[in-house]
């Protein structure tokens, strides 16, 4: 908020001159009725006439002056707020992820920030003018007559208690319905994201009754809102019309009585027209503001989440000559889980490539996503180059080492884009390059509009098999010298396998395989068999095989699997 500081000062010098230039305006007209009455034709109208309007001119100017400036902040404010978000959002660890929805997550950036703009322009114009028209009416009604300022502020106990209890409801009102709103964002984002789903299954009735249930809880809980602040304003402008009538018949009976002066009521009633409008819009200001505030605290929620920068030793980098990858004693659980990985000890040195296989959920996932630090491992238990990755910039770990995930997300850009993914030091000719590698070349040449053709959204007009390589090429692409794979042969038959992986240690130096394909596992330097999170056999394929564990079972498992699919 603090380089938005000149900006908010000077609107709110602007307001404070407009609401001075507005409330000299009764006063000048006080002046011109009590010399009308005490000099007849002798007084001096045009000076009062030029007066109001030179006032009312420099009231119009500084107040839409107040306005240029602080609805502008706002826009700035709002701008800001919003990086701030998605600069979080992208530090976010995935156990934060987990506990809030994407459409969570993108209300806070769209309904909240957009609440917490109108908060920090209109709410504070509007704001800071009722507040300054309340003083300044109060300090010129007292300097008017202290006696019949009194008899105005009758009503002022019945508007604080109605404020009150307005303002309770509000904020009640407008948490339910921030609620309501993240529950439908969620509802509309999944089910756009898993359509194919919803249409494979025929759950569109369901779907729809589900979301058509959402939205009338929405619209209930916003009609709610809208409720409280219809009953508020007509029962304020009530409140500002009684006050006048009181004002009217106690004034009057002064003036009867020689108490006052004419020009005296004439200039109360003109304070009191002008407090009219702030009461009346007093509820309106109040729910902007309030729901401005809780916009801000939720947002607030989630920047808090972001991760505190990690404590890197700028000294840490990976060294050339350790072990390229090395797992000591880890062991691993999810948040509220028990372990998923015990004791997992094993190096892959530089120049090998190390298969670690295993039935599903053994745990091999978990390794990959550990190592790229996508899931935070304790301290001295995983390193690359000989450095513990928690101690290693995230800037030089992915130097090292590129990770290629299990399922393979493409942005909906051009394929070459989905390969490059901008990186400066990615030309295209390595783009063609990394493509050959990972098989998927000649598919790709293949396309009417080659690497330029466009990928759909998350990747939706490529098979799963074309996807998994796209992003293994992904992978290779920025000649990284350790490859981590998980399972991406899951979608390629076994011919293809094979040749990809040949031309995969000409990519990459160092490879850390992970798959529940033996057949891939094969060709490895060594072999790490994990069941239940537990290193259980490690050795090459043929002494694996010879030992007759688990991994000679799984073996014999999978080679009958093949012979039935090709029968
Ligand atoms: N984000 C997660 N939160 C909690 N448990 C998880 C998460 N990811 C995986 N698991 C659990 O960890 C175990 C190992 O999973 P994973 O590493 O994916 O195994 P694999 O790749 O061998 O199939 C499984 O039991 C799985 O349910
Ligand atoms: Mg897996």
């Amino acid at each position: 908020m603090s380089r938005y500081r000149v900006r908010y000062a000077l609107g709110f010098a602007c307001l404070v001159a407009a609401t001075g230039s507005s409330l000299a305006i009764p006063w000048t007209v006080k002046q011109a009725i009590d010399a009308l009455q005490a000099q007849g034709r002798q007084a001096a109208l045009g000076g009062y006439v030029t007066l109001i309007l030179l006032c009312a001119a420099g009231n119009g100017v500084a107040r839409l002056a107040s306005r240029f400036a602080i609805a502008g902040g706002a826009q700035h404010v709002a701008a800001d707020v919003l990086s701030r978000l998605y600069a979080a959002f992208q530090t976010f660890p995935p156990a934060v992820f987990a506990r809030y929805s994407t459409g969570d997550l993108m209300t806070r950036a769209a309904s909240d920030v957009s609440a917490l703009r109108s908060l920090a322009g209109f709410g504070m114009i509007s704001g800071a003018s009722t507040a300054l028209a309340f003083v300044g009416a109060l300090a010129a009604m007292l300097a008017v007559d202290p006696w019949l300022t009194l008899w105005a502020m009758a009503p002022v106990p019945v508007l604080v208690l109605l404020v009150r209890g307005y303002n309770g409801v509000v904020t009640a009102r407008t948490h339910a319905m921030q609620g309501r709103l993240d529950v439908l964002s969620t509802l509309v984002q999944e089910r756009l994201a898993g359509m194919g789903v919803v249409r494979a299954y025929t759950m569109e009735a369901r779907a729809a009754a589900e979301f058509a249930a959402a939205n009338g809880a929405l619209r209930d809980a916003s009609t709610a809102l809208a409720r409280s602040q219809a009953h508020f304003t007509p029962l304020m402008g009530l409140v500002a019309g009684v006050g006048t009538l009181v004002v009217l018949w106690a004034g009057g009976s002064a003036v009867a009585g020689g108490r006052m002066s004419l020009g005296a009521l004439v200039a109360f009633t003109g304070y009191l027209g002008y407090l009219a409008w702030p009461t009346v819009a007093l509820g309106f200001t109040l729910s902007v503001v309030r729901r401005g505030l809780t916009s801000m605290e939720r947002i607030q929620q989630v920047l808090e989440e972001a991760r505190p920068a990690a404590p890197e030793l700028p000294s840490a980098r990976p060294d050339p000559r350790a072990p390229a990858i090395s797992f000591a004693g880890l062991t691993f659980a999810y948040a509220g889980r028990g372990p998923v990985l015990q004791d997992v000890t094993f190096d892959v040195q530089v120049g090998e490539m190390v298969a670690v296989v295993g039935p599903t959920g053994s745990g091999k996932s978990t390794l990959g996503l550990l190592l790229a630090r996508l899931w935070e491992p304790p301290a001295g238990t995983v390193f690359v180059g000989g450095a513990d990755v928690t101690t290693l910039s995230l800037d030089r770990l992915r130097a090292a080492l590129a990770w290629v995930p299990q399922d393979a997300f493409l942005f909906s850009r051009a394929l070459r884009d989905n390969v490059s993914l901008g990186r400066e030091d990615v030309e295209p000719a390595a783009v063609d390059r990394a493509g050959t590698a990972a098989g998927v070349a000649e598919e790709i040449a293949a396309f009417t509009h080659g690497w330029d053709t466009v990928v759909g959204e998350r990747g939706l007009t490529l098979s799963g098999g074309q996807r998994q390589r796209v992003a293994l090429a992904r992978g290779i692409a920025g000649s990284p010298p350790i490859l981590v794979l998980d399972d991406v042969f899951a979608n390629v038959d076994s011919a293809k396998e094979t040749e990809i992986l040949a031309g995969l240690r000409a990519a990459a130096p160092t490879i850390l395989l992970v798959t529940h394909r033996l057949r891939a596992a094969q060709s490895a330097d060594r072999i790490v068999v994990l069941e239940g999170g537990r290193v259980v056999e490690r050795g090459t394929h043929a002494a694996l095989l010879a030992q007759g564990g688990l991994y000679a079972r799984l073996w014999r498992m999978q080679r009958l699997e093949e012979e039935i699919a090709r029968a």
